[in-house]
């Protein structure tokens, strides 16, 4: 059933809204085609899989739902004039799969059956001002710290850590956190991957300290490869980002977002820099939208 979002409701005795007992997805449109769809439902299965939630639906009804909910919520949408061009006009859909509702208590087995839950909203990615001067991204933990929980790997609903490092990273007047480990080095952001640039090649955490397989970072990994840009996958110390010539932000609404400080250090000359430019042109490229008229500029 689609309805209007604000007349969408959920149980109060819903798992996903009671423990967190969820998993989702946050895709986004380009001219109104969903953008590798089939990538992000991947995820959603593997992450239900991880939590051994079982999903309701097959691919297919997903990918059709997705495509019906798209499609009812076009709607004329106040135009921003600050949204980047390729924003303009388009929208992400969150999935949410719940393991339903039940009588209360922990116990997975009090579930009775899966909640789904798919909410379209016109995109709010950053402002074309932020890919012209970069954005400021804050650590958060570290040694002695408390650590996230849960499976790094599996996209759920327990997000308690990352909005308080969240809220940590705005009051610093940054635009996303950085999560560190228990030694100190950078894992992810609270909602996106982290590269740095140095000598002219990438170097990114490997999925294997603990990260989201980002759909972003693997498009940006196979941007590179085509353009002979070099990769070093391999864990990324803060002070290395710190030091790094250049460092980026990736996540379905940021695309390819230069971070110009970390906590009070600039990045480099604290300028987008000729690298992350290049590979955010070349996504530009690869993610379509860019070329209607009025959405031109691949250079930002
Ligand atoms: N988040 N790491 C984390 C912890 C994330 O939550 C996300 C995305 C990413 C980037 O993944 P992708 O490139 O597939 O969007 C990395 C979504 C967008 C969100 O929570 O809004």
């Amino acid at each position: 059933m689609v309805v209007p979002a604000g007349e969408a409701r959920v149980s109060v005795f819903d798992r996903g809204f009671l423990y967190g007992d969820s998993v989702y997805e946050v895709v986004r449109t380009y001219d109104l085609a969903l953008f590798e769809l089939g990538l992000h439902l991947a995820r959603l299965a593997s992450s239900a899989e991880r939590i051994a939630l079982s999903l309701p639906w097959t691919a297919d009804r997903f990918d059709r739902e997705v495509r019906r909910v798209v499609e009812a919520s076009r709607e004329a949408d106040a135009p921003d004039p600050a949204a980047a061009p390729w924003n303009l006009g388009e929208c992400s859909v969150r999935i949410v799969v719940t393991r339903g509702s039940g009588e209360l208590g922990l116990d997975p087995g009090l579930a009775v059956e899966p909640t789904v839950v798919l909410i379209a909203v016109p995109l709010r990615g950053p402002p074309l001002a932020a890919y012209r001067e970069g954005v400021a991204a804050w650590p958060f933990g570290g040694p002695g710290a408390p650590r996230r929980g849960g499976d790094p790997a599996a996209k759920t609903g327990e997000h308690l850590f990352h909005v308080l490092a969240v809220r940590e990273a705005r009051a610093h007047g940054a635009q996303e956190a950085l999560l560190l480990d228990g030694a100190g080095s950078v894992t992810e952001g609270a909602s996106s991957n982290v590269f740095a640039v140095r000598g002219g090649a990438l170097e990114t955490p490997p999925l294997g300290v603990g990260i989201l397989a980002g759909v972003t970072r693997a498009v940006v990994l196979d941007i590179a490869g085509r353009l002979g840009i070099p990769v070093r996958e391999r864990p990324l110390p803060l002070a290395g980002l710190e030091s790094a010539d250049e460092a980026f932000l990736t996540s379905t609404v940021r695309e390819v977002l230069p971070v110009v400080r970390v906590g009070d250090r600039p990045i480099g000359p604290a300028a987008p820099g000729p690298v992350t430019r290049r590979i955010h042109a070349a996504f530009r490229e690869a993610a379509g939208g860019g070329h209607k008229p009025g959405k031109a500029p691949a250079s930002v």
